[in-house]
């Protein structure tokens, strides 16, 4: 049997573009405020995959693109941490909890966390510990109510507090002021129980707190970190930042019984390390935060704020518009975004690396159309 090896990869390429070429003329391309994750990959990351796309190496870590990937998590966070990709959010999340929590032990988290409402339930399932919520003002846990849910210690008949969860910036784009987080973070530590902060935008929180990934992280005494990728610019890709180190011990086997062992880990790697170079998660931090702010002020001067109200304090890449009910189908027929709140019509707009100022007027004007002014 003679074996073709006459593979042209450059007639098959002219192939693929004609048959996407094709293919593509027949989606609507629309532009919306869908999510952060409706953005496409921004173009140095996917270039930074293109560029580590050569050569044969060894999977599951052990490829230099990781090795040095990891050597700048310990340059932004500290030399003593650890770091490990795993594949998406809540993967970060759930893993992070699974390497403290037994099936006895509860973690607290706000009462409009992501962890407790948008995961499925896997941190029940796959953690294997209770969830309680703690009250929420502006999206941020109220420390008022924190003794409140320190209910029966050593009480064999209740789930026993082992960490609690703060997500940075916040499911409705608040950010936690460095003083706000001191006083949680020393209340869990009061308590002895660990500290977990959900970062799926936490470039965001850095830019707008102007201050370094480390200052309200590692300083402050947080010991598991979810960093994100996927809603910052890249294909995908997370990951987990062990500032205490001891937590770190079992999480290779913690992470590929959750299946969350990447095997091609050097294409995560080159996606992080293209973040990481010239500040580049910082430029687009800057960008979709400064745009946010921008349609906040657009929806002011336009004397749009009778007819949609701003539900909480712009101070990451979100805006969070209460719109009329009736209206709500028609605007997002023109620009998508999600409805929040099913009750009171509270629409989460969220701004990315590639939104712009025309995506910004388009809205505005589709706004004052559906009020006619
Ligand atoms: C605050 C927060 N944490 C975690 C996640 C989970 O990310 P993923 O969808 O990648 O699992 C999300 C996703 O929307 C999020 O908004």
């Amino acid at each position: 049997m003679t074996i073709n090896s006459n593979f042209n990869s450059n007639l098959k390429n002219t192939e693929l573009k004609k048959y996407f070429v094709n293919l593509n003329s027949k989606i609507d391309f629309k532009r919306g405020f869908g999510s952060d994750n409706h953005a496409p990959i921004h173009p140095d990351i996917l270039s930074a995959i293109n560029l580590v796309n050569q050569g044969h190496f060894p999977s599951y870590g052990n490829d230099p693109w990781t090795e040095h990937a990891k050597l700048i998590f310990k340059n932004l966070f500290g030399n003593h941490t650890e770091s490990s990709f795993v594949f998406n959010g809540t993967a970060a999340n759930v893993l992070s909890l699974k390497t403290s929590v037994q099936s006895y032990h509860a973690v607290l988290c706000s009462d409009i966390s992501h962890l407790y409402w948008d995961e499925c339930g896997a941190p029940e399932f796959i953690a294997g510990c209770k969830l309680l919520t703690v009250k929420t003002i502006d999206g941020k846990i109220d420390p008022n109510y924190l003794e409140e849910s320190w209910l029966r210690r050593g009480d064999q008949h209740y789930s026993q507090i082992q960490m609690i969860s703060i997500t940075q910036p916040t499911e409705v784009g608040t950010v936690y002021s460095i003083d706000e987080l001191k006083t949680i973070i020393d209340w869990a530590k009061s308590k002895n129980i660990l500290v977990h902060m959900d970062g799926a935008r936490i470039a965001n929180a850095a830019f707008t707190l102007n201050t370094s990934l480390k200052s309200f992280t590692t300083d402050l005494d947080v010991d598991l970190l979810s960093f994100g990728g996927s809603k910052n610019g890249f294909l995908l890709g997370e990951s987990v930042i062990f500032l205490n180190p001891t937590l770190f011990k079992n999480f290779q086997y913690i992470r590929k019984q959750g299946l969350q062992l990447p095997s091609k880990s050097r294409f995560i790697a080159a996606q992080f390390l293209a973040y990481f170079h010239n500040d580049l998660y910082l430029s687009i931090a800057q960008h979709s935060c400064l745009l946010a702010k921008k349609l906040e002020e657009l929806l002011m001067i336009n004397n749009l704020t009778d007819y949609y109200q701003i539900q909480y304090s712009v101070q990451s890449n979100a805006v969070f518009l209460k719109i009329p009910k009736d209206l709500v189908k028609n605007i997002r027929q023109e620009f998508f975004f999600y409805v929040w709140n099913e009750k009171d019509f509270t629409c989460r707009l969220m701004m990315n690396w590639d939104t712009q100022e025309s995506d910004l007027l388009s809205f505005i004007e589709i706004l004052k159309r559906q009020i006619k002014i």
